[in-house]
């Protein structure tokens, strides 16, 4: 039986293996788990507002998004705010910065991916901010757009911002 489950930055550690073994296969772009974990995991799941969703199988993973609030000094945030200073000057800062969604291949067209990302927004507020391709076709994009978000800028020819003001009292 499958269920979608959302946990702090602590739980979050229980996790790892599950969730990296996604990662690896979804995106595949870090040598091993050390440097993932170095370098996004655990210093994602340290920051004020952390959240991380499951889908879950029993105990195995089969996808997982996570996100953060969004502060200025950190990369991404900074990295908008210089390439596009309208966006930066409305949207960054006290932002939820929506940063990872994953559903491994096997397991996608089920909902999971919807799901996910439903369940890492739930009773926020405020304004979320992502970064995703600027591929009209890519099926994240088309996911994102179903949930509401639209389009503020391109980072690049291959990068774009995206955006949405969630509601504003908690469901
Ligand atoms: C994006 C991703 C998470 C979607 O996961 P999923 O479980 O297949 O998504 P869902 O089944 O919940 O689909 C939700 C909606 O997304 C869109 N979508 C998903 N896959 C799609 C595809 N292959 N082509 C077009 N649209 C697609 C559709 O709008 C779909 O709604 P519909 O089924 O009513 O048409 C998954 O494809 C994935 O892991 N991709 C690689 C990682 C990635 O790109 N992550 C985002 C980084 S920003």
């Amino acid at each position: 039986m499958t269920r979608i489950e959302t946990v702090d930055g602590a739980t979050a550690a229980s996790y790892t293996d599950g969730v990296f073994a996604v990662y690896d296969t979804v995106f595949g772009d870090r040598p091993d788990q050390l440097v993932w974990r170095e370098q996004l995991f655990d210093r994602h799941r340290r920051r004020s507002g952390f959240r991380l969703a499951l889908a879950l199988d029993a105990d195995r993973v089969l996808g997982f998004s996570w996100g953060y609030r969004g502060a200025r000094g950190q990369y991404w945030p900074d990295l908008v705010a210089r390439t596009l200073p309208d966006v930066g000057a409305e949207w960054v800062g006290d932002h939820f910065e929506f940063v990872e969604l994953a559903v491994e291949p096997e397991a996608r067209r089920h909902g999971f991916g919807r799901r996910l990302h439903d369940a890492l927004l739930d009773g926020l507020t405020g304004r979320a901010l992502l970064g995703t391709s600027a591929d009209d076709a890519d099926p994240a994009v088309r996911l994102y757009q179903s949930r509401g978000w639209r389009t503020l800028g391109l980072l690049d020819g291959e990068r774009r911002v995206m955006g949405v003001r969630l509601p504003t009292t908690s469901s």
